[in-house]
């Protein structure tokens, strides 16, 4: 039984190696809710039986190791010396907010809002492929060099470029295991047996472990399939690009031809067929209390934190803020969270008349209707204020 040994040896590596650096044996196990697991409108917690919860843990210290002593099969000596120093460093600048599993859930995590990234379900919102897509390494590489503007996820552009690349390597394999377990955890959801019904219809003990057992057998069985599944959708994210197949029109700010592009970009932006005013509101501010009704339930992203649309007055977007970066953000919109994927729907030209007109918005806030916010006087109207560009515009002052 190889996979024993594997573990025994992460064990006594952490025993026998004493705790210098204070690191638990194993990564802690995924806890998740059936909503948050198979989308059931329930939230009871998917509780493994004892017996293939340990087995669930044994597989994942046989595919990915412990916190000391991280690994992946089939991986060269190379590959294994940068996981081991990807992972000392997200020990140093990421864990108490990232966490140990990737889980998004260190320390930090529940003073931030936003939360820090759940890498676990393998989804990435700020990235330049399909919305499906994994995010490539240059994405992850860019992200770690920006950090995230206006949240806590900060720069780490002084990082040497190796060191960074080491950190995406760790985030990757931590996201990695993450949905590996994930998966395991929803076949166990679907297909597992339910032990404590089983017990409540009075089946025996001897058959309850019998189907425990054949459990176990399964989930090992499809083990390597989960896994190549996982990691041959990493080695597919470069393949996913988004690449406008026009280039963003470069206008002269004081032509004629510019203020063309900005009308029609304000005019998807207020229409139907783009229908960003449905979320971020008709003066852009994305004002929740003025929101479109059928939107105002909705704003929770798919790991369950509340997710607001981006007041576009301020100009900072998280994900970049080159032109491309927002005609990707429009043309897929962005994974994990409600804002829908425009790309189907609205031509290349368009896409760069809305970003045109995004861009300049900070600057000229009279592009779009004023209106007086419906939370005016409930003491929640934070727009005028916020808004740096608003000083030359008269009608934004009249609040
Ligand atoms: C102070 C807390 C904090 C620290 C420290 C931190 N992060 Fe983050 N990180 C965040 C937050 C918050 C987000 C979510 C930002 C958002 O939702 O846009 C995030 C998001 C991310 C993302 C997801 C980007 C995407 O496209 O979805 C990655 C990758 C990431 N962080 C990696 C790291 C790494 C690697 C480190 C350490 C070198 C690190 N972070 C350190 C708070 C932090
Ligand atoms: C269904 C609601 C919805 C619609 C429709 C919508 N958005 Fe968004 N938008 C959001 C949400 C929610 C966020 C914040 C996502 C996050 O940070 O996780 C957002 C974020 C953004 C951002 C910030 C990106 C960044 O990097 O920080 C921009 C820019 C944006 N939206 C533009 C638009 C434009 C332009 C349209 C119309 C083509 C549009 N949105 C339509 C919900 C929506």
């Amino acid at each position: 039984m190889s996979r024993r040994l594997t573990w025994l040896t992460g064990l006594s590596v952490l025993l026998l190696g004493g705790c210098g650096i204070n690191l638990p044996g194993q990564y802690p196990l995924a806890s998740y809710t059936r909503a948050e697991l198979i989308g059931e409108k329930s939230d009871e917690r998917v509780d493994l039986p004892p017996a293939i919860r340990e087995e669930l843990g044994n597989l994942l210290v046989d595919y990915f190791g412990t916190p000391k002593q991280p690994g992946l099969l089939s991986i060269s000596d190379e590959q294994w010396q940068n996981l081991i120093h990807g992972q000392a460093l997200y020990q140093k600048h990421c864990i108490h907010c990232h966490g140990l599993n990737g889980g998004g859930n260190g320390p930090t995590a529940p003073f931030l809002f936003p939360r820090p990234r759940d890498y676990r379900r393998g989804v990435f919102k700020w990235k330049s492929t399909t919305r499906t897509a994994k995010p490539t390494r240059e994405d992850l590489l860019l992200i770690l060099k920006e950090g995230a503007i206006g949240t806590s996820m900060p720069p780490f552009r002084l990082m040497p470029e190796k060191q960074l690349n080491e950190l995406v390597d760790y985030v990757i394999f931590l996201s990695m295991r993450g949905e590996f377990e994930r998966k395991l955890l929803q076949y166990y959801a679907t297909e597992g047996p339910n032990v404590r019904q089983m017990y409540a219809e009075g089946v025996s003990g001897a058959e309850v472990q019998q189907s425990v057992a054949q459990f176990n057998k399964e989930l090992a069985e499809m083990a390597p399939e989960v896994l190549a599944e996982v990691q041959e959708s990493w080695r597919q994210a470069g393949d996913d690009i988004i690449e406008p197949n026009e280039t963003m029109p470069s206008y002269n700010v004081e032509s004629e031809e510019y203020e063309a592009s900005l009308q029609r970009g304000k005019e998807l932006y207020l229409g139907d067929k783009a229908a960003c005013y449905k979320c971020h509101n008709r003066d852009g501010r994305a004002n929740v209390a003025d929101m479109d009704p059928s939107m105002r339930e909705k704003n929770v992203d798919d790991w369950g934190q509340p997710n607001y649309p981006r007041n576009l007055l301020l100009g900072m977007y998280r994900g970049g803020r080159r032109p491309v970066d927002l005609f990707r953000r429009i043309h897929q919109g962005i994974a994990g969270a409600q804002m829908p994927a425009g790309g189907s729907n609205l031509k290349p030209r368009e896409i760069w008349d809305i970003v045109n007109f995004v861009r300049a918005l900070p600057y000229r806030p009279s592009l779009l209707p004023q209106e007086k916010p419906k939370s005016a006087g409930h003491g929640h109207g934070h727009g005028a204020e916020e808004s740096h560009a608003a000083e030359d515009d008269a009608k934004a002052e009249d609040h």
